[in-house]
């Protein structure tokens, strides 16, 4: 497709049009040295590292990464084709953009398809004004409480009861493409509309162009939504309802609230909430998930606490977890039996609700909940259940502070004692570095705990070397008790009554990076092979100077055996 367009105009016009106007007509930018400089509009943030240079006609942000033109920025930030960037720009410039007949065809295509849902969705907005039957979806919309406000904003409209409301008034052209969006059915003897005598909500794409509906019942239909199937201009996983709309009012949005009715969305925007979309779909897929966090970072899902809620839940966490990348933050609401959005605001409030919206379960929590639920983990095979379903989801995360944060989790979860038994909050991190090896006795206890078969061999490492202690203990406990894999040591633990549990349990607390076992074995290796060279060479030494003191040695020597630190650092003086 974008060939299409001659490469040179495409040049031009990306020349002519500076980068800085393109953006900062859509986010504010501050004018720096030669520069200019906003808070990140593709990530959160909260001190500026998007740059967009003026001169170089070129925006950079050095937190996520993302760089470009003009035209990357419109389609990442408006969310067009590229063929669409290249239109807003040319309006910008005020030229035409010269297209070849293939092109413009697909383009015509799809404007003709816009242009016929337009007209249905005003038809609709004005049958709701002033068609004859209008009281049965006024009163409707007095029972649900719905503001004039919100109704103008999202564009709710009327279908009257009739089955050729659109059909019989439709200009031929628009008809045809009303019945190519499946609007109107021609499946029949006689043309028929999709949607009868129903509440209608435009579904709007990122540029406010109206792709589908959504009508809901105004009597007591079996179906009590109805959606526009898939059609030329509406790809479901694609598109997010309340976009658009949250995006009118929002030019930055801090965070997203996916919640899953269209009701929900309106209900909220009417109490301020305006930042509420719903997915399409009925569970939240990869496509849809992605479109989201192309617009926000930030995503609050928010369920009924059915089952059903749960259970959509979770898909939606284990879709998000190999999408959930360093600077994302998504978090789970589950709402009490019974409610949804639209009855819990109305009945407490829009500062009650955004408390909820506040105390959200992060990612890193939500997933623990969920695959402890029906678990005792006072229980040891129940542990074990835990460990084998947090797992492998775990290691699809990409992102390394995630993937990390959850391992030393899931460890700490099924290694220590039971959170019910566990007196004190949540262990002490080292935050300072981000390498195990800042605690390499912490570090051969986790290649331990990892390969318990393996305790003797470091036994026999470990033995004379001093600052070890922790692993040296835990190797020895390991090969005393003949404890020779994970699944054994876990049992013992926690079915031990001799203390074990409570003395063994701080042994990873100093480590604030916890990699995955295969990981931790090469780090063990290093460390391993370190201690074994630097015994080496003490021994070494120390066999040249028989019977000498570190009193009686050259400071040479001195300096020799302090460089061996790993051994014993505070024995030479
Ligand atoms: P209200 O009853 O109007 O408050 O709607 P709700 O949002 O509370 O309804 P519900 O929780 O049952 O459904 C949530 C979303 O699922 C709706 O917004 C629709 O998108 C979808 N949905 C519900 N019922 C149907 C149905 O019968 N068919 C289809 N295709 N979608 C439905
Ligand atoms: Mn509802």
């Amino acid at each position: 497709m974008a060939g299409l367009i001659p490469q040179g105009f495409i040049e031009d016009l990306v020349a002519r049009v500076p980068v800085s106007d393109v953006i900062g007509s859509r986010i504010q930018l501050k004018k720096s040295g030669g520069t200019f400089k906003a808070c990140c509009p593709f990530h959160q943030e909260k001190t500026p590292s998007f740059h967009v240079n003026a001169q170089k006609n070129f925006y950079h942000c050095f937190g996520c990464g993302a760089s470009g033109n003009s035209i990357n920025f419109l389609r990442d930030y408006e969310n067009l084709s590229f063929n669409e960037a290249v239109e807003e720009l040319a309006k910008v410039a005020g030229v035409e953009v010269p297209k070849d007949e293939k092109n413009q065809q697909v383009y015509s295509a799809q404007k003709v398809l816009w242009d016929a849902l337009e007209y249905a969705g005003l038809r609709y907005r004005n049958a709701l004004k002033s068609h004859e039957k209008h009281s049965v979806a006024k009163s409707y919309l007095k029972k649900r409480d719905l503001s004039p406000e919100v109704i103008e904003r999202y564009g709710i409209g009327f279908a009257p009861a009739e089955r050729d409301f659109l059909s019989s008034n439709a200009p031929a052209d628009t008809l045809k493409a009303l019945i190519k969006t499946k609007t109107v059915s021609d499946k029949y003897e006689r043309l028929f509309d999709l949607f009868q005598n129903r509440l209608m909500f435009p579904i709007r794409n990122a540029r406010g162009k109206t792709i589908a509906f959504g009508g809901r019942t105004l009597g007591d239909d079996k179906a009590k939504y109805i959606n526009s199937p898939e059609s030329e201009v509406f790809h479901k996983s694609n598109e997010i309802y309340g976009l658009y709309e949250a995006n009118q009012v929002n030019r930055q949005l801090e965070r997203l609230l996916v919640v899953e009715g269209y009701m929900d969305v309106v209900s909220l925007a009417q109490f301020g909430i305006t930042y509420a979309v719903a997915t399409l779909g009925t569970a939240t897929n990869t496509e849809s998930l992605t479109q989201l966090l192309k617009r926000c970072q930030n995503l609050v899902f928010c369920f009924d606490g059915d089952n059903a809620g749960i259970q959509a839940a979770k898909k939606a966490m284990e879709n998000a977890l190999p999408l959930f990348q360093d600077g994302m933050q998504l978090s789970f609401l589950l709402l009490p039996q019974g409610e949804d959005p639209d009855t819990l605001v109305r009945d407490e409030g829009a500062a009650a609700f955004e408390q909820r919206i506040a105390a959200a379960q992060p990612l890193s929590e939500f997933l623990f909940q969920i695959y402890s639920d029906g678990l005792d983990l006072n229980v040891a095979e129940h542990k074990g259940v835990l460990k084998q379903r947090a797992e492998e989801q775990i290691e699809q995360v990409k992102s390394l502070v995630l993937k990390n944060a959850l391992r030393q989790k899931l460890n700490s979860i099924t290694f220590r004692r039971s959170g019910k038994e566990r007196k004190d909050a949540e262990p002490k991190r080292d935050l300072v570095s981000n390498k195990v090896l800042r605690d390499p006795d912490g570090g051969l206890c986790l290649a331990l705990y990892y390969s318990p078969a393996r305790a003797a061999e470091f036994q026999s490492i470990l033995a004379g070397v001093k600052n070890f202690p922790r692993a040296s203990e835990f190797a020895c406990f390991l090969t005393e008790a003949g404890l020779s894999s994970t699944d054994e040591l876990l049992y013992f633990l926690a079915t031990d009554s001799t203390g074990q549990r409570e003395h063994f349990s701080g042994l990873f607390d100093r480590l604030d990076w916890v990699p995955g076992a295969e990981e931790m074995h090469v780090e063990a290796e290093e460390v391993l092979q370190k201690i074994l060279k630097d015994k080496k060479q003490a021994n070494a030494l120390k066999s040249t100077k028989v019977n000498r003191r570190p009193s009686e040695m050259t400071a040479e020597e001195k300096q020799a055996l302090r460089s061996i630190s790993i051994i014993n650092p505070k024995s030479v003086k």
